[in-house]
């Protein structure tokens, strides 16, 4: 089992589900009874239908103490089956672990008349509260039914956070009613970049896409009944040219029209900073929030230059108006204005670690260049997350042979460095531990655009982020070991966790 349990023991015998096996669900596990069918009775056939007198029992019993939000107990005795937990999503989490316990046959059209689980008994409760795995729709567009598959194989590994990267340079693909521009101008870009940032060469076809409210609607729900929160993010005040290209007026040089960014890398163009430019992002916010219910909302904050706001007479007088000791210092002060208004709406902004920029108390941050920043943060009181890219960046190649798939240059992060990220404050601030919400894995997509590529990238890396979020221990030798009987089940979901099916299956669609 990926992850590994808190505890585990094995017991002699095995429950054997088959036509006549039937659910007992208590008040509130009806989710989770959902759930366990929309995995059994299309790969078993069986129906598991609710009765009374159920032998396989999900119990929602909220007067258990010391399994929080997502812990869960499940034992398998030769009579039945008892999961238990004090809410809801804890038994999700227990669905995913019995999916895990069932024969790895069992994908579907694989269909038996009956189906064994193993006697154990598990109690089983997470370390770390930010489990998550983002994803950049915004420089390759996937559409909603790929990201179905993605969450789902996301709770498969008992991850509870998705962020969407819905926005950048690239690519627009958040749909805002009061500015549908923004998907129709900046939700198409006529070429893409060929190799990495500054190569030079492009491949001249033109990429596009964006999600209708009905489909982003659809996708948080199909998350929520998995126990995963989707974390939209709309990136400001860099990361911005799509918006740019459908309202110059956001731009620092308005008179000077920009099309949706075609290259990789950080992008010269940023947001001017007009109290019109912090209206239009408010409304985008609003739809965002009304549309998103995730308690967190990431406002980007990353790789912002200050090279228009220092020659821009407004940006300037801005900066004096607000008192700034000059333009760089814009870039916290925007950030506080955005993440003024989510708190607004009862939400908590999260926003990336940058050097130059303080970012507002409220931010929770997201530490990418280094840990250096997430301890730093920590220390000023904010909530972290750790994405450290030498640990947890998955577009970097996997290994260095020969025959893996262009990928960021830079950085090699094989399997054992996932497995080794390290999560523990300095050793003579141990104090700072409870402000790490967790870890997050990244998967940016300049390089990617098939699924089969992203989930190659994705996958067993994944696994081992998993493992070191749910998990308390860091022996590398139980881990591979556990992941080699995984890896049959990853095979059987059809995920490419080993090689590449074909180099067709990276080119672009
Ligand atoms: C980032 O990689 N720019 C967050």
């Amino acid at each position: 089992m990926v992850p590994r349990p808190t505890t585990l023991s094995v017991h002699p015998g095995r429950f054997r589900m088959d036509r006549t096996t039937r659910l007992r669900i208590t008040p509130g596990a009806e989710g989770a009874a959902d759930l366990l069918r929309s995995y059994l009775t299309p790969t078993t056939g069986l129906p598991l239908d609710h009765a009374d007198d159920g032998s396989f029992v999900l119990a929602l019993v909220p007067a258990l103490t010391g399994l929080g939000e997502e812990g869960y107990g499940l034992t398998v005795g030769s009579r039945g089956v008892l999961l238990r937990a004090a809410r809801p999503t804890g038994l999700l989490r227990g669905v995913q672990t019995v999916r895990q316990l069932l024969p790895q046959a069992s994908a579907p059209g694989r269909r038996a008349v009956e189906v064994d689980l193993p006697g154990v008994e598990i109690t089983d409760v997470p370390a770390q509260r930010w489990r998550g795995m983002l994803l950049d729709v915004a420089r390759h567009f996937q559409p909603v039914s790929y990201l179905y598959r993605f969450v789902d194989l996301l709770a498969l590994h008992k991850l509870n956070v998705f962020h969407l990267h819905l926005t950048d340079d690239q690519g627009w693909r958040m749909p805002v009613s009061a500015y549908p521009r923004l998907t129709e101008i900046g939700g198409r870009r006529a070429r893409s970049m060929v190799g990495p940032a500054g190569s030079g060469c492009f491949d001249d076809r033109p990429h596009g896409g964006a999600y209708s409210r009905e489909e982003l609607a659809g996708l948080v729900a199909h998350a929520a009944a998995r126990g995963v929160t989707v974390v939209p993010e709309i990136g400001v005040p860099g990361h911005v040219r799509s918006a740019l290209a459908a309202h110059p007026e956001l731009g620092n040089r308005p008179e000077e029209p920009l099309d949706v960014w075609t290259q990789w890398g950080v992008c010269p163009n940023v947001l001017g900073v007009g109290d019109h430019v912090l209206d239009f992002f408010r409304t985008v916010l609003d739809e965002v929030m009304d549309l998103f219910p995730s308690p967190y909302v990431h406002i980007g904050g990353d790789e912002c230059p200050t090279d228009e706001w220092e020659t821009s007479p407004a940006a300037l007088a801005r900066s004096a108006r607000e008192g700034l000791a000059g333009p760089r210092d814009l870039h916290g002060w925007f950030l506080g204005r955005v993440a003024e208004h989510v708190v607004r709406a009862g939400r908590r902004p999260v926003a990336w670690a940058e050097d130059g920029a303080a970012l507002p108390p409220e931010c929770t941050v997201m530490s990418w260049r280094t840990p250096r920043h997430a301890w730093a943060a920590a220390r000023r009181g904010h909530d972290v997350v750790h994405a450290d890219h030498r640990s947890t960046y998955f577009d970097y190649a996997r290994g260095d042979g020969v025959h893996e798939p262009p990928a960021q240059p830079g950085h090699v992060l094989d399997l054992r460095a996932v497995h080794g990220l390290d999560l523990a404050p300095p050793p003579e601030e141990p104090h700072l531990a409870p402000r790490v919400l967790g870890v997050q894995g990244q998967l940016w997509t300049e390089f990617v655009t098939t699924p089969a590529h992203i989930e190659y990238l994705t996958y067993p890396r994944l696994c081992a982020l998993a493992e070191r979020a749910w998990g308390r221990t860091d022996d590398w030798r139980d881990f591979s070991s556990r992941l080699t009987g995984h890896r049959a089940r990853l095979a059987a979901l059809g995920v490419p966790h080993d090689t590449l099916p074909d180099r067709a299956a990276h080119a672009p669609v």
